[in-house]
């Protein structure tokens, strides 16, 4: 069975992205990393793909100015030249227009660090603890067109302990996020393969 073609969209430090290759040397992994792609050409991220032998590319959101349909459109065209099949947002920080996401749909996933509906958006550890919940934990999801509001595919859950700060709930949230990512992942090719056919 041919593995669809994965692009990661980073902006930092992506040890998302590491679990996320990781997990695809594995040749039965239904994705196959053809592209990680970064906002800021800083982004450690980037160095850790190229090492791995992944086409590592940034495209600087800055260049663009306020104008998000012309970077989204180098984003784009620079997916498509890679034959991508699959996109994972993987600490991307940029909030996507409808057009992107529209073109996307059904063949982008993200991850955030909350159990959502709660907390969208930033801060989403501290928001947690100050709400005295007694679990926190990480969700990916389909894009949809409002922001960390798309369709559930997995959720992994810790606990908050007491004491714990936005630092050390993210410490803890954090290896449960690379686990969960991959088998989310996953899932999600099996989707696109069930819905589209695909060999
Ligand atoms: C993760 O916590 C992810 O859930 C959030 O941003 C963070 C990115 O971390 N969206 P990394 O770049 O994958 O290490």
């Amino acid at each position: 069975m041919s593995r669809l073609r994965l692009a990661v969209l980073i902006s930092g430090r992506g040890s998302n992205m590491e679990a996320l290759l990781r997990a695809a040397e594995d040749p039965a992994f239904p994705a196959e990393p053809v592209l990680v792609l970064s906002n800021r050409p800083d982004a450690a991220g980037l160095k850790f793909a190229d090492a791995a032998g992944i086409a590592a590319v940034a495209i600087d959101h800055k260049a663009f100015g306020k104008d998000r349909e012309a970077f989204e459109f180098h984003v784009d065209a620079t997916l498509r030249g890679a034959g991508v099949e699959i996109i994972t947002l993987a600490g991307f920080m940029r909030v996507l227009t409808p057009w992107f996401v529209k073109r996307w749909e059904g063949r982008m996933i993200n991850i955030h660090p909350s159990l959502l509906p709660k907390y969208k958006g930033l801060d989403t550890h501290q928001r947690a603890i100050d709400a005295g919940d007694a679990e926190a934990g990480c969700t990916v999801h389909w894009v949809s067109a409002g922001v960390d509001e798309g369709e559930i595919i997995a959720q992994a859950r810790v606990p908050i302990l007491p004491n714990d700060t936005a630092d050390t709930l993210a410490a803890r949230t954090l290896p449960a996020e690379h686990r969960l990512y991959p088998e989310a992942l996953a899932a999600a090719c099996h989707k696109i393969r069930e819905t589209s056919g695909h060999a």
